[in-house]
């Protein structure tokens, strides 16, 4: 089958190499030519792992390709995906022009019958629009499908999560589009995964169900952090003891400084639109995205209790993604602070393992560094802001020599407190005695 797949971003690359991997012919498209001439080039334009070598497995075997001709490659292909970006607007909406300028593009060469798939993650109502856009800018009269296939991936860990997902969600009321989607994922049919076949509004709303839900367990858990800040309780007790309870479960229980990336904060504010514009006050999640920005802010201000006054001083930051194994930076907590501290007179001198390029984009006028002691030095305070593995087992010898006063906040709780006091360091964290 021919897959034509739209957005060759974080999701539709990783979607559309797994989908070849499938035994697909898969062709992704993109409007970057750079990208586009990195990726035949042998080149992988972001940091996923394992993504290099399945790239490379199935462009070999002719089931891969890359293009900026999106009216070919839609003319080829009997599926079509659309995973191109869905940001935020200004009024916390998605903003779905791009996504609705590319149904246009598609309908403007369409000869035969297509399945359009929206990979991307948008609001209740979507698939309705693509139909009525198709319908009025459909050059020939030729009959199409609309699926809502929602995208759960992480990114970090984005390959194996695709192969081996908890569930595939197909939105759709046509049986012959079901059938086709059905037989793309066939391969995960094999391996026992569930396929849930929803009508388009539901398969819409799954995706925010479930991303706002993640983002409440993290905002929680944040919260109960705070608490035990004040009353002197461990939150690294209080989480492991309710994450037993099978009913609650143990992930997304880690405090730190809120979360960030491409998807939470955008999503958590579209479905308080979404619920808005149908008549209903989502209180929840509208408490999510205010926990979440006091928590940013929490870490700022704990910080500057710490070490009187940022005027004058130096912190190095460890970590800029907004979270490990990954070299996106959208949203990230690391940014929010590094911008708030720069704002109080503070010099930021920095390490990310791999998110240092896309960090100097949003924020030039730091010290990038080459690793985690070349970022410390000179520093009054080291903050691990992202959970990298390399940050978990820092020589703190080495630490101490670099730093006039040795501070560490551990935002993130990678490191026993007493361990790290022991070592003659000042050690704050988050949430725990
Ligand atoms: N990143 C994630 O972890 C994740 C997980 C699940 C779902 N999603 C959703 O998937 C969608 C894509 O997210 P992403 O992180 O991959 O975005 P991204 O920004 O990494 O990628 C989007 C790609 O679309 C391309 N593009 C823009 N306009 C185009 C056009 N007119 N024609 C062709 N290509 C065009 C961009 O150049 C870019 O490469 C979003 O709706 C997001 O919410 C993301």
């Amino acid at each position: 089958m021919n897959i034509c797949m739209i957005g060759t971003g974080y999701v539709g690359l990783v979607a559309g190499t797994c989908l070849s991997d499938f035994g697909q012919n898969v062709t992704c498209v993109d409007i970057d030519e750079t990208k586009i001439a990195q990726l035949n080039n042998g080149e992988v334009p972001i940091y996923e792992f394992g993504l290099g070598d399945l790239i490379a497995k199935n462009v070999k075997l002719g089931r891969l390709r890359f293009s900026t001709d999106l009216e070919k490659i839609v003319d080829q292909s009997l599926v079509i995906f659309l995973a191109v970006g869905t940001p935020e607007s200004e009024d916390g909406s998605a903003d779905l022009s791009v996504l609705y300028q590319v149904v246009k593009q598609i309908a403007g060469c369409m000869n035969d019958y297509k399945v359009l798939v929206t990979k991307s993650t948008v609001p209740v109502g979507t698939a309705d629009e693509i139909r009525r856009l198709m319908r009025e800018n459909l050059k020939h009269d030729v009959e199409f499908d609309v699926v809502s296939n929602p995208e759960f991936l992480r990114e970090g860990s984005a390959v194996g999560d695709f192969l081996h997902p908890d569930r595939v969600i197909l939105g759709s009321d046509s049986e012959r589009a079901l059938a086709i989607m059905r037989d793309i994922y066939r391969p995960l049919y094999l391996l026992d995964t569930p396929i849930v076949c929803t009508g388009n509004a539901t398969a819409e709303l799954i995706k925010y169900a479930a991303n706002t839900i993640l983002a409440l367990k993290i905002s929680y858990i944040n919260e109960i952090a705070n608490v035990c800040d004040l009353v002197g309780a461990d939150v690294y007790q209080v989480a492991t003891a309710i994450g037993k309870d099978r009913r609650i479960g143990p992930k997304f229980l880690h405090p730190g400084p809120g979360y960030g990336g491409s998807c939470f904060p955008k999503d958590v504010k579209s479905i308080v639109h979404v619920a808005n514009s149908a008549g209903y006050d989502f209180r929840i999640a509208k408490s999510i995205i205010e926990v979440n920005a006091a928590q940013r802010q929490r870490v700022v201000d704990k910080a500057r209790t710490a070490i009187g006054s940022f005027e004058g001083k130096t912190v190095c930051l460890l970590g800029l993604a907004f979270k490990p194994n990954t070299d996106d930076v959208r949203e990230a907590p690391a940014l929010f602070i590094a911008e708030k501290l720069k704002a109080e007179g503070a010099t930021i001198r920095a390490f990310d393992p791999v998110a240092m390029t896309e960090a100097r984009k949003q924020v030039p006028d730091i010290v990038y560094c080459n690793d985690a002691y070349g970022a410390a030095e000179g520093a009054d305070m080291i903050m691990i802001v992202t959970e990298w593995n390399e940050f978990r087992d820092l020589d703190f010898e080495r630490l101490k020599k670099a730093t006039p006063i040795p501070v560490i906040y551990d935002t993130r709780n990678i490191y026993k407190p007493e361990k790290v006091r022991a070592l003659g360091f000042q050690y704050l964290s988050t949430g725990r005695p």
